[in-house]
C-alpha cells in the first residue's frame, strides 16, 4: 500500500514546526507525571507525545492540601507546581522515558526570566526532549506564572528569552484568564515561538459553605474538564485565526469528537489532561474516532481538517 493508494489509511502524522508527532494526541502537563506515572496504564508509544509536570531549576513541595475539589464536569486544583526539578528530571527521568517512543515536551517554569532561560536551557542540552512548552499561565504560584502568561508585554519577554535560550521547538502555554487572548497569540509569534498551547486553566473559586472557607488550601484554584471545554475550543478558533504558528488546544477532552471539535476550530494537535484520572487508557479510543471520522469524510491525514470550521454556520 503506498501514500497515493485510494485505500490507504488517512494519516494522523502533524508537524509543530520541527516537532514531527505521530498523531495529534499529547498528555497534558501536570496530569500524567512525568509520563512514567502512567506507563503501566497505557502504552507511551501510542501518543504522539507526553506533556511533564511543571519544572523549575529546583525542586519545589508545591501548595498545602486540600489541592483538588470537584466541580460539575470538571476539576478546581492548586498543586502549586510542585515537582523535582529540571536536573533530577534529566538524570533520573529522562533516560527511563526515552525507552518509551514517544515525544517528549518539557513544561517550562520559573519565577524569573532568567530562571525560565535557564531551565530551557538545560532542557535542551539533554537528548531526548523533543519540546519546550512554555508555562507562563498556571494561576495556582504566588510569583510567576499567570503573572507572565496575562502581561502581552512580559509575556513577549519570555518567550523570547526562551527562544535565545534553545533551538528546540518553543511553545507558550496561553493563560485563558485574559479578555483577549489573540494579544497574547501574537506577542508569542513576534516572540518567535514556534506554536501556542491552548488553554491553561481557569481561575475558580470554590466554597465549603459550613466552615465558610475556599475548599483549597491555596485559596483560588484552576478550573479544568469538560466545563471549560467551549471555551477553550472558542479561544482555539480566536487564536488561530489570529497567528500562522500552529495551535495545541487544550480543554476538557473526553472522546473524539471533542478532540476533532478543537482540530476543526484551527488547532494541529490537542492533549488531553483531567481525563488521565479517570480514563488514562482514552487514548486509543479517541485515536480510532479520529480514523474512523477522517474515513468517513474521505481526508487522506488529520492536518487537512484543522481550521475547516464553516463559522458562521
Ligand atoms: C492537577 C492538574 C495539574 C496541572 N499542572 C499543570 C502544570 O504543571 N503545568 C501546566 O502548564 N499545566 C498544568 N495543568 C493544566 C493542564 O495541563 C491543562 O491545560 C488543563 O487542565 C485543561 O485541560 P483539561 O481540561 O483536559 O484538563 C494542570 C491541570 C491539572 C488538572
Amino acid at each position: 500500500m503506498t501514500p497515493d493508494d485510494p485505500a490507504a489509511a488517512p494519516s494522523l502524522g502533524v508537524r509543530i514546526g520541527a516537532l514531527t508527532l505521530k498523531n495529534p494526541l499529547l498528555a497534558a502537563s501536570g496530569t500524567c507525571g512525568y509520563g512514567l506515572e502512567i506507563a503501566h496504564l497505557v502504552d507511551l508509544s501510542t501518543l504522539g507525545g507526553i506533556v511533564t509536570k511543571g519544572l523549575y531549576l529546583a525542586a519545589r513541595d508545591g501548595c498545602e492540601v486540600p489541592r483538588i475539589a470537584e466541580t460539575p464536569a470538571g476539576l478546581l486544583n492548586a498543586i502549586g507546581l510542585q515537582g523535582i526539578g529540571i536536573r533530577a528530571f534529566v538524570e533520573s527521568v529522562l533516560p527511563r522515558l526515552q525507552a518509551h517512543n514517544t515525544a517528549v515536551i518539557v513544561n517550562v517554569c520559573g519565577e524569573t526570566i532568567e530562571e525560565y532561560a535557564e531551565v530551557a536551557r538545560l532542557a535542551s542540552q539533554a537528548p531526548g526532549v523533543h519540546a519546550l512548552e512554555i508555562n507562563i499561565s498556571c494561576p495556582n504560584v504566588k510569583t510567576g506564572g499567570i503573572a507572565f502568561g496575562t502581561d502581552p508585554v512580559m509575556t513577549h519577554d519570555v518567550v523570547a528569552a526562551v527562544r535565545r535560550a534553545s533551538r528546540l521547538p518553543v511553545i507558550p502555554k496561553l493563560s485563558p484568564n485574559v479578555t483577549d487572548i489573540t494579544v497574547f497569540a501574537r506577542a508569542c509569534e513576534e516572540a518567535g515561538a514556534d506554536a501556542v498551547s491552548c488553554v491553561n486553566t481557569f481561575l475558580g473559586l470554590a466554597i465549603d459553605v459550613e466552615s465558610r472557607k475556599p475548599k483549597l488550601a491555596f485559596g483560588t484554584g484552576g478550573l479544568s474538564g469538560p466545563a471549560i471545554r467551549p471555551l477553550a475550543v472558542r479561544m482555539t478558533w480566536q487564536a488561530a485565526r489570529a497567528v500562522k504558528i500552529p495551535i495545541i488546544g487544550i480543554g476538557g477532552i473526553a472522546a473524539a469528537n471533542d478532540a476533532l471539535e478543537f482540530l476543526i476550530a484551527g488547532a494541529t494537535a490537542v492533549q488531553v489532561g483531567t481525563l488521565n484520572f479517570s480514563r488514562p487508557n482514552i487514548y486509543a479510543e479517541i485515536e480510532a474516532g479520529l480514523r474512523d471520522y477522517l474515513t468517513r469524510h474521505d481526508l487522506k491525514n488529520i492536518q487537512a481538517l484543522s481550521g475547516t470550521l464553516q463559522y458562521p454556520r
